[in-house]
């Protein structure tokens, strides 16, 4: 009997701990990463948090979806870590980039000095690794810190450090590149190589996520939380594969997305379709850019997108205005009185933000990115009035479109780089449940 008891005890805790291995490996290792994202309305500019170096410093990067890496300033040794490892220019890391190189230094031994290292084109200089720290997500809230003790970035001797934003260390590149976060990330940490952004609005937080969704944002009523990654409209992420010399980033491995058409309350704007296109020079098509505030057009598009949308403004008894004091980013303005369209905060509106005519993108795969008044409309409350947030590129810019964050904030992003698809839940307060970017629990810090 003794043994049958013994026997009965001994398979109760092999099941026991069968059921507790896979619950502890799964806490170990999340699925998913969140940094918090801030705007910084003089540069407007976004940055985002990782941690790096030992002993650990909390980093702003400038979050650049164009940048093909993570770089910070390591200027006049002003890189400090214990942890700190450069990058052999024989190493599959280093191969795996299409435009690196081995580099001699001759200075002082120092991180972005050292011989047969990696180096990677301006403004890196040469790719080390150190230890970073970001925090994990379960999709709902903030957890726990990931540690990757050997994350790739370029350690850059800054030539002109006032092109960056100041308080910024450096840059979260983002890009398709295979040095870029979202695939170091991903091959350090087994994490999905997708990325979503969420950004925010003037004085407000948003979130940067790596991984697999769910991403779960609290209403802003009441009400139940909202997973924001169901429901994306899809479309295909377009790559060009020819390098501009004119163009501000040195990569081809930018996002750029197979705009068809554009509409102006469901009437099309008449636009020359081969400007939509990627031509055989590398110029033309529609890019994203999160370092661009207000999207841009090329010349011929945004004549043709004013005239419309000033005659449909007009159809909905919108008067357009000559501001006494224009408003310079713009430039050119497109203005039109308030009087009429509806006060702030908007919050819950079906239209969030003004009332004034819907931009319709016409994507690839028959989904429409719809610009609501929110990310279409500048307010200019001294003025009373409304100015079209869109800018004049010129006549031949690289990409005939370029959209900026203005129309990108309060909009929930996907980067599948597996499937190679964006998803996109445009304006969060027009949502069944309204939410905000800044919604998400963060629970923890780094
Ligand atoms: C935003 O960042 C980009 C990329 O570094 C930089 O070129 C641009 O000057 C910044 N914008 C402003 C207004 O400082
Ligand atoms: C680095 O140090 C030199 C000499 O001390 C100084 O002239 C230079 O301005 C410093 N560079 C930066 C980017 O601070
Ligand atoms: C790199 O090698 C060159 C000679 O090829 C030497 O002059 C230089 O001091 C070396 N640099 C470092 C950082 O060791
Ligand atoms: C975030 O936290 C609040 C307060 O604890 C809670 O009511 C809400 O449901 C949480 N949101 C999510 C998405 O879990
Ligand atoms: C595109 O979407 C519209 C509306 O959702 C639908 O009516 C139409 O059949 C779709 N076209 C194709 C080619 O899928």
């Amino acid at each position: 009997m003794p043994s049958l008891i013994l026997r009965l005890v001994l398979i109760a805790a092999v099941i026991v701990g069968l059921c507790q291995l896979p619950t502890n490996a799964s806490r170990k290792r999340p699925t998913a990463l969140v940094t918090p994202i801030s705007y910084d309305p003089r540069s407007t500019n976004y940055s985002v948090e990782i941690g790096q170096r030992t002993p650990l410093r909390v980093l702003q990067l400038l979050l650049d979806i164009e940048q093909d890496y993570m770089w910070v300033r390591c200027y006049n040794n002003t890189y400090k870590s214990s942890t700190y490892r450069p990058v052999d220019c024989s190493t599959k890391l280093c191969k795996s980039y299409e435009y690196s190189a081995c580099y001699t230094c001759f200075g002082p031994r120092a991180p972005a000095c050292n011989n047969h290292s990696c180096s990677v084109p301006e403004p890196g200089v040469q790719l080390g690794q150190d230890v970073a720290e970001i925090l994990s997500s379960d999709g709902r809230k903030s957890g726990l810190p990931v540690r990757f003790p050997r994350l790739p970035f370029a350690c850059a001797e800054d030539k002109d450090p006032s092109d960056l934003l100041p308080g910024v260390d450096g840059v979260a590149g983002m890009s398709s590149s295979t040095l870029a976060l979202p695939a170091q990330l991903s091959a350090a940490g087994g994490f999905s190589r997708k990325f979503a952004m969420c950004l925010p609005q003037e004085n407000s937080e948003g979130y940067l996520f790596f991984g697999d969704g769910p991403n779960v944002f609290s209403p802003l009523k009441g009400g139940a939380p909202t997973d924001v990654s169901r429901n994306l409209i899809r479309t295909p992420l377009i790559r060009n594969p020819i390098y501009s010399s004119d163009s501000t980033h040195a990569s081809t491995h930018g996002f750029y997305i197979g705009v068809q058409g554009i509409k102006v309350n469901g009437v099309d704007v008449p636009i020359d379709a081969e400007k939509l296109r990627i031509n055989t020079r590398g110029r033309g098509g529609t890019k994203l850019s999160t370092v661009a505030r207000y999207t841009q057009l090329a010349t011929p598009i945004y004549n043709s997108l004013v005239a419309l949308y000033t005659q449909m403004a007009a159809e909905m008894n919108i008067k357009r205005v000559t501001l006494v004091d224009p408003f310079p980013p713009l430039g050119q303005d497109v203005c039109f009185d308030a009087t009429g369209t509806g006060q702030p905060p908007f919050v819950g509106s079906t239209a969030p933000g003004p009332n004034v005519p819907t931009i319709d993108l016409v994507l690839e795969g028959n989904a429409t990115w719809s610009i609501l008044g929110a990310n279409s409309m500048e307010r200019l409350y001294r003025e009373n009035a409304l100015c079209l947030a869109f800018v004049d590129a010129g006549e031949d810019p690289v990409a005939s479109i370029v959209m900026g964050t203005y129309q990108m904030q309060e909009n929930f992003i996907q980067f599948d780089l597996v499937t190679s698809t964006l998803g996109l839940s445009s304006h969060l307060f027009s949502l069944p449940q309204p939410t905000s970017c800044g919604n998400f629990n963060l629970t923890t810090s780094l």
